[in-house]
């Protein structure tokens, strides 16, 4: 692999340069007061631009925010990120009301050496997620107009074919960031030689968003965990009635078929907390995974399922985790999330958090970031490494 890295562009000098830092800002905002309810993808990409700052680099940061449909649409405004960011690098972003118009223009040509600027939301610009590469290619155009230098550091991106991603570092000199640097090689641990034990805990709602990363671990991992909205569609291959849980009825026979290939890698829930409806205060009692009532539906996995994947997670050298067990924003079903992330934290193991939903888990449950071994900041482009997928954003890297 050869990819450019910070150190590589710091050692050339970026005083005066401006430098184009692609970051993945995309932070979760409250619904009802907009404000950011976990910060820790700013915080990722501090190190590079603090260094970019350092430098007296003209730092200019791109991001995007939720999906806006190729428009400004006001709801996914940076805005509020440019004051977080400022807050965290304590000194202030100039952020620009457009992502390549006359305001980002003017906003970057205002810079002094050592300044930072925040486009506006990417995905306000059609080009950017665009299909047909004249449509992307232009965006990226007038993108790459506004740096002397690309660095990427939105890890969490680097698995979509976008233009800021995937484009621009045609066009620029381009390195990798800090924080895409340390995300690769974390996971290259995972897929490289493993220290085993090899424990991996999959949860989330749906098989059929997992089955591409299921399919790539099983025949390397030594055990595969198995809880969340997406442990039912299991509990059904195995011929137990699940209520009204979540269900993927297309998928049973794949996860049937998952199951008889790797006999006793996988271990599912033996006990689940079961309510009545898919509320907080919602009544509901832990009941043995073959005896889901009929009229209720699984929201968390139960304290057996959690006594077992800890002893599990006891003997294992090296650990990744991907999604939560349970409805773990609603306190009554967050036992087993915790319970398991508490398991991972006492091993004695290489851990890796993977998944914007439960690196926000860890945070939101208070628990210890630094008992980890790696959070990463992506989501699908973890899973998509692990799969061993070329990523757009990467491969961009190494040309
Ligand atoms: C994420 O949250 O997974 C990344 O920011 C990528 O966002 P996307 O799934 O909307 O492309
Ligand atoms: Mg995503």
């Amino acid at each position: 692999m050869t990819i450019r890295n910070l150190d590589d562009l710091l050692g050339e000098g970026v005083s005066g340069r401006r430098v184009l830092v692609r970051a993945d800002l995309n932070v979760p905002l409250d619904k009802q007061t907009g404000e950011i309810t976990d910060d820790g993808r700013i915080r990722a990409v501090l190190p590079t631009l603090s260094a970019l700052v350092q430098a007296g680099a003209k730092v200019v940061v791109c991001s995007h925010l939720g999906r806006p449909k190729g428009a400004p649409d006001p709801q996914f405004s940076l805005r509020p990120v440019a004051g977080r960011l400022g807050e965290l690098l304590g000194a202030p972003v100039h952020f620009a009301e457009d992502t390549v118009g006359d305001s980002a223009r003017s906003t970057v040509a205002g810079l002094a050496d050592g300044q930072v600027a925040l486009l506006e939301n990417l995905r306000f610009n059609s080009g950017e997620t665009s299909k047909d590469d004249a449509e992307r290619g232009a965006f990226a155009d007038q993108l790459a107009a506004l740096g002397d230098v690309y660095v990427d550091d939105a890890f969490g991106a680097v698995h979509r074919k976008h233009a800021s991603v995937h484009d621009v570092p045609a066009r620029l000199p381009h390195v990798a960031g800090r924080l895409v640097l340390r995300e690769v090689e974390v996971l290259s641990r995972l897929t490289g030689d493993p220290e085993r034990p090899y424990v991996v805990v999959l949860g989330g709602s749906k098989v059929s968003d997992k089955l591409a990363v299921i399919e790539a671990l099983l025949p390397t991992v030594d055990r595969l965990l198995i809880g969340g909205g997406m442990c039912f569609t299991f509990l059904k291959a195995q011929g137990h009635e699940v209520g009204t849980s979540l269900l993927e009825a297309e998928m049973v026979d794949t996860c049937r078929n998952l199951m008889e290939r790797a006999p006793g890698k996988i271990m599912l829930p033996v006990d689940v907390v079961a309510a009545d409806a898919f509320a907080p205060d919602a009544a509901h009692d832990t009941v043995p995974a073959d005896g889901i009532p009929s009229h209720r539906l699984g929201l968390d996995i139960g304290p057996e399922t959690v006594a077992g994947f800890a002893a599990a997670l006891s003997q294992a050298k090296t650990i990744f985790w991907n999604g939560p067990m349970g409805v773990f924003e609603m306190a009554a079903f967050a036992n087993g999330t915790r319970g398991v992330a508490e398991a991972i934290t006492k091993a004695d193991a290489f851990s890796v958090v993977g998944g914007g939903d439960s690196a926000a888990a860890v945070r939101a449950l208070g628990l210890d970031e630094s008992s980890f071994g790696h959070i990463s900041t992506g989501g699908g482009a973890s899973l998509e490494y692990l799969e061993g997928k070329t990523l757009p954003g990467i491969a961009a890297l190494e040309n």
